[in-house]
């Protein structure tokens, strides 16, 4: 996470908004904005580095890098090469995905396949984003809902799978309720609203196809890990599963919406606070513009 943190009340004493609305409606009480010299490349390095040594795995040990990003530094070469020769990892595909905010599970499910048919035994999947830099700071509706982070993981083969399974999947009919343009100082659009229903009408639906298809039920699962969007869409979406909120990882109140990064950050947090332990079954979920969705079922 960058240094910098940005909170409700400091917001508040540039547009017309309040600590209470922001908490009331999102749940977020502040969020972690890049300095000029913070990327999407250089905090996905970093991330990448310490996956690397929680792992305990060597650089040039890797044979795939994919980030999932919608804010990167370049539109080529990728941040993936960027930080394939950041962290000196040797000859290997390396590419980024852009799903908006459900390119974390994207990535996994693409790394799921490569790992399944042998094309793959190490691969690094960052999520990293600078949202600071694609809204716009005078719009109250979008810029108190975004932060900037890094997070990844490191996926190996090995007889026993931790990705049990991944559903992903899209609907361009909704491509023009959240988009942002690629010109230069364009900044997010969105129809909070209309995002809002359409997350909370779909994400407990896509959360049970995907435990009916391997056999399981909510009572299976030890950790939700949602993207971390809305404290309320997160809170309806464990109420219609009927999973307490005790068994959810929320980290937006720290974070905001950090988008590809929301995922792996809130991985990260729970892992390194205990909350996680290894044997246990998560459900990771995200849904962001396009829209796009997908589900990941982990035995970690
Ligand atoms: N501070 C104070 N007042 C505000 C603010 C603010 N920051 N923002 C909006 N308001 C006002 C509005 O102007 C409106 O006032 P009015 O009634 O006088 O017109 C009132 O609050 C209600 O506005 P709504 O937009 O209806 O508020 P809502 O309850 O829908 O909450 C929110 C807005 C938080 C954006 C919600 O709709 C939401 O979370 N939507 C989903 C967003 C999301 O998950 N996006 C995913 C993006 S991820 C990606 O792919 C990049």
């Amino acid at each position: 996470m960058p240094e910098t943190i940005l909170t409700n009340n400091a917001l508040a004493e540039r547009i017309e908004t309040s600590d209470e609305w922001i908490v009331e409606r999102t749940g977020i009480r502040q969020r972690h904005i890049a300095s000029v010299l913070e990327t999407t490349n250089s905090m996905g390095a970093m991330a990448a580095r310490n996956a690397l040594q929680m792992a305990g795995v060597r650089a040039e040990d890797v044979d795939m890098v994919i980030v999932a990003t919608c804010t990167p530094d370049k539109t080529f070469p990728s941040s993936a090469c960027h930080i394939q020769q950041e962290l000196g990892i040797p000859p290997c595909p390396a590419f980024d995905v852009q799903a908006a905010c459900s390119g974390f599970i994207y990535g996994l499910s693409i790394i799921d396949q490569f790992i399944r048919t042998k094309m793959a035994k190490r691969v690094l999947l960052i999520g990293s984003e600078v949202m600071s830099r694609v809204v716009n700071w005078q719009d109250r509706r979008t810029c108190v809902l975004f932060g900037d982070g890094a997070g990844a993981i490191l996926l190996e083969a090995s007889s026993t799978p931790g990705i049990l399974n991944t559903h992903i999947s899209a609907d361009g009919r909704h491509k023009d309720i959240l988009y942002l343009d690629n010109q230069a100082n364009a900044t997010i659009e969105m129809q909070g609203n209309s995002v809002f229903k359409l997350a909370v009408n779909m994400l407990d639906t896509i959360a049970n196809q995907i435990l009916v298809a391997n056999n399981l039920t909510i009572h299976d699962l030890d950790w939700l890990v949602p993207h971390q969007a809305n404290i309320r869409i997160i809170q309806a979406m464990a109420e219609k599963l009927g999973l307490p909120m005790e068994r959810v990882v929320v980290t937006l109140r720290e974070h905001g919406n950090t988008s590809s990064a929301s995922i792996p950050l809130a991985l990260d947090f729970a892992i390194r606070q205990g909350k996680i332990k290894p044997g246990q079954r998560l459900l990771l979920e995200a849904f962001g513009g396009g829209l796009t969705w997908g589900t990941a079922l982990i035995q970690y």
